[in-house]
């Protein structure tokens, strides 16, 4: 199995140093809206946008030290993520995120939709203060395309009607608009033709698209405590993800039974049970695969680099991944 720590290896001391800044860069003047922030900071995650900046800086700079305003850009992306997990939290009403209690459930509905606004107002201003307006552009289309994300997903809640190609728009603006745009900053910031940074936004797109996938399929198959938040949660609350939409076509009684809205607890154990045993779950995985031979196609004729190597081995990575 590809650990992520190992993936990570030639940016492991960039992200630790990232960790501490975060902290920091939240500030204190605020001290609830701190304590929200750093709550969730605290408790890591993956770190896989931040360090997908960090790589591909030093993939497109293979003879130079990266520069600050690289590191600057791989914390605003991680402020950017963890912003957006703060409000989906709230909206998916969840417990627990990164194995410890959601900012909402430690301290109250108001608190985290004002700390996840207060985390892009923030990202926001340190954007604006990398002083380069194509990259400016580039972050914000990317908090513009999060609000639309949640809000396809929220309108389509429970419709069986939706197709896989609306999944996937939803999971582009949703996921795979930050890992794409921000992989072409990165590009941008080292001066990268402008050819290099167009491959950046396509294998960005492609691996957040194959990695939103696999989450969806975790949901399914992992357990809350692997996956330190709650698993199983997005069928209950209408979200029809790839399993359950491959899973529709093989059981049509799913229709029924989704168009129940699950009132009856029955209703909601019998739609998994069919979700879990259908072939939704594999049909789902050769879809994540696509998604990452495309992403691999886009870079494996860059220079060759150890930053490279680990861009590339990503894309198995997300696939293997257990959580
Ligand atoms: C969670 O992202 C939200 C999705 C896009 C599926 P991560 O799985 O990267 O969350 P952390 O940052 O590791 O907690
Ligand atoms: C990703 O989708 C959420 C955001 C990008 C805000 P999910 O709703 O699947 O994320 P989890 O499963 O709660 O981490
Ligand atoms: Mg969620
Ligand atoms: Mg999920």
């Amino acid at each position: 199995m590809t650990s992520v720590k190992s993936v990570f290896t030639p940016v492991e001391a960039d992200l630790q140093a990232l960790t501490e800044n975060l902290k920091k860069l939240v500030g204190a003047r605020h001290p609830i809206l701190y304590a929200a922030a750093e709550h969730l900071f605290g408790a890591g995650g993956k770190r896989l946008r931040p360090a997908i900046v960090l790589l591909v800086a030093r993939a497109t700079m293979p003879d130079e030290e990266i520069t600050p305003r690289h590191r600057r850009l791989a914390e605003i992306t991680e402020m950017i993520h963890t912003a957006s997990l703060v409000h989906d939290d709230v909206l998916d009403e969840a417990d627990i995120r990164r194995g410890i209690e959601t900012v909402h459930s430690r301290f109250t509905n108001r608190v985290a939709v004002l700390a996840g606004d207060f985390l892009f107002a923030q990202s926001s201003w340190y954007l604006a203060n990398l002083d380069n307006l194509e990259v400016v552009k580039l972050l914000s289309q990317v908090i513009m395309d999060l609000a639309e994300g949640e809000i396809q997903q929220g309108l389509n809640a429970f419709e069986t009607d939706f197709s896989i190609e609306a999944y996937l728009e939803k999971s582009y603006y949703k996921t795979a608009s930050l890992l794409a745009n921000s992989a072409r900053a990165a590009g941008v910031l080292s001066d990268a033709p402008m050819a290099t940074c167009e491959r950046l936004y396509v294998y960005g797109r492609n691996l957040g698209l194959a990695f939103q996938i696999v989450d969806d399929i975790l949901d399914f198959t992992a357990s809350d405590e692997v996956l330190g938040k709650p698993a199983g949660s997005d069928l209950a609350s209408g979200n029809l993800t790839a399993p359950t939409l491959f899973a529709m076509q093989e059981y049509p009684q799913l229709i029924d039974l989704i168009a129940t809205e699950f009132e009856d607890p029955a209703d909601l154990a019998a739609a998994l049970s069919l979700v879990r045993n259908s072939t939704g779950i594999a049909k789902s995985r050769e879809l994540a695969k696509h998604h990452a031979q495309l992403a691999l196609a886009q870079i494996a004729d860059l220079p060759p680099s150890t930053s490279l190597q680990a861009l590339l081995d990503l894309t198995d990575y997300v696939l293997k991944r257990l959580y």
